[in-house]
């Protein structure tokens, strides 16, 4: 599965580019909310979702890149989010944040940086429905994908055989044609990408292409 990042897009455009990933054969398009705290730069808030919600009805991911995420959980459900994913580093209270967001009826993604390893999320991998393994440090689209990262797919991956979680693995940072079916290979369920898909002029083609790769 495929979730093109609107960061990789122009903001000026954004309710097209919106349909350019529905159209594209996207599983869903992944929204980055940056709060200058949690990372240096700042996005956008949850009225930019609700207003491009009624364009299309492709699944709305939402990455909260913010300090502090619970405080935030019910207006970005209410916006329109189909998953919210928080990152382990910004909350002291993870499980109760993931917790809410399933209160809202939403998936609950839990999102880990570069620097963090997967057993500081264990605990909460029982009531995970998604782990976004970062494989750039957040804040910025178009960085170069970080190797060691994918490390942690494979041991996500063979975490939940072990244990029989039931969460997806995805993928955020760096992902393009030539590392795509690699992370598929290890347990990857979705990949998340900005700059790469939007760098492509024929986007469904892009899609069908990786979709193939993966087979
Ligand atoms: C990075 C964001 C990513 C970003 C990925 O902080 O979380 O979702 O849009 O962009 P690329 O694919 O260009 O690395
Ligand atoms: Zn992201």
């Amino acid at each position: 599965m495929f979730s093109p990042s609107l960061l990789g897009g122009d903001f000026s455009r954004a309710g097209e580019e919106l349909m350019e990933i529905a159209s594209s054969g996207a599983d869903a398009a992944h929204f980055d909310v940056m709060d200058g705290s949690f990372v240096p730069e700042i996005t956008f808030g949850a009225k930019f979702i609700e207003d491009l919600r009624p364009l299309s009805d492709i699944v709305f991911d939402v990455h909260l890149m913010i300090s502090e995420p619970e405080r935030h959980i019910q207006r970005f459900a209410r916006a329109g989010a189909n998953i919210i994913t928080v990152h382990a580093e910004a909350t002291k209270h993870l499980w109760r944040t993931l917790s809410m967001i399933k209160e809202e009826g939403l998936d609950a993604g839990v999102a880990i940086n570069p620097g963090t390893p997967v057993s500081f999320i264990e605990p909460v991998l029982p009531i995970a429905d998604y782990v976004l393994v970062m494989t750039v440090n957040p804040g910025w689209g178009g960085q170069r994908f970080i190797p060691y990262c994918q490390e942690k797919i494979s041991e996500l991956d063979e975490r939940r055989k072990e244990t029989g979680n039931e969460y997806l693995i995805g993928a955020d940072g760096g992902i393009g044609a030539s590392n795509a079916a690699e992370l598929f290979s290890k347990g990857l369920d979705l990949a998340v990408m900005g700059s790469a898909f939007f760098a492509e002029e024929d986007k469904a083609a892009f899609i069908r292409t990786l979709e193939d790769s993966i087979l």
